[in-house]
């Protein structure tokens, strides 16, 4: 038996109705400015050991690889593993991308394995947060460093403030300061901040583990 990682999603972003909603935004998920703007940000290099923790359909993933890193997309998802998966076998280097199971509390990789992690849209899917933080601190190798980014859809200035829905339902608040918080006291530097990136409103938190 692998292990349940579905047990760290929330209810709703389980079953048929979630797959066919996000098969309805799939040009989104293939690939977005915020996912553009967020690997620029990164900035991964060529031969570093990227991660993509809620991969989806990993347009942030295809983006690092192409610039030369080792990504390893995690998604508890297997409808989004899948497709993925397909996607990957379209790529130039395909081996630069390995896709697993596993969820932001329970990450399928060895301590200290990571130089960059980046999360794109997926922590208000996140169940426990500080469960997620103290794994990003686990697997990220020193002088790593951690960027995780959701679109502020709260924000009136968002395009889709009016029309996107998921707030209505059961998701994590995502408090950047709190965040911020919860990995300073794992011992990493962490600063949280509202921002805009590629002209959309957006939560930021940036973490980096200290040299060894
Ligand atoms: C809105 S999608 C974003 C996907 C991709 N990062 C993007 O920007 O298009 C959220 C993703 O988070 C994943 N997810 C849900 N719960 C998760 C968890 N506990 N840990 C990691 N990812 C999770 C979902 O399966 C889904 O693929």
């Amino acid at each position: 038996m692998g292990r349940d990682y579905d047990q760290h999603r929330h209810d709703h972003d389980k079953g048929i109705r979630r797959k066919l909603r996000w098969l309805v935004r799939f040009p989104k998920f293939w690939q977005s400015p915020i996912n553009r703007a967020v690997v620029d940000l990164a900035a991964p290099v060529p031969g570093e050991r990227a991660l993509d923790v809620g991969a989806g359909m990993g347009p942030a993933t295809v983006l690092a690889a192409r610039r030369g890193a080792s990504v390893v997309a995690v998604d508890p998802s297997r409808f989004m593993r899948v497709i993925l998966g397909l996607r990957r076998q379209g790529q130039r280097n395909p081996s630069r991308i390995t896709v697993e199971a596993g969820a932001a509390e329970d990450l399928p990789l060895a301590g200290g394995s990571i130089e960059v992690a980046f999360t794109v849209n997926a922590i208000h899917h996140w169940t426990d947060l500080e469960a997620a933080v103290s794994e990003l601190a686990r697997v990220l190798a020193p002088r790593g460093r951690a960027l995780l980014v959701d679109e502020d859809f709260t924000h009136p200035d968002h395009p889709q403030h009016e029309t996107h829905h998921d707030h209505e339902q059961e998701m994590t608040v995502v408090d950047v300061e709190a965040i911020a918080s919860m990995f300073r006291g794992v011992g990493l530097d962490a600063t949280g901040e509202r921002t805009f990136l590629a002209a959309v409103p957006v939560k930021v938190i940036r973490a980096t583990r200290a040299g060894a």
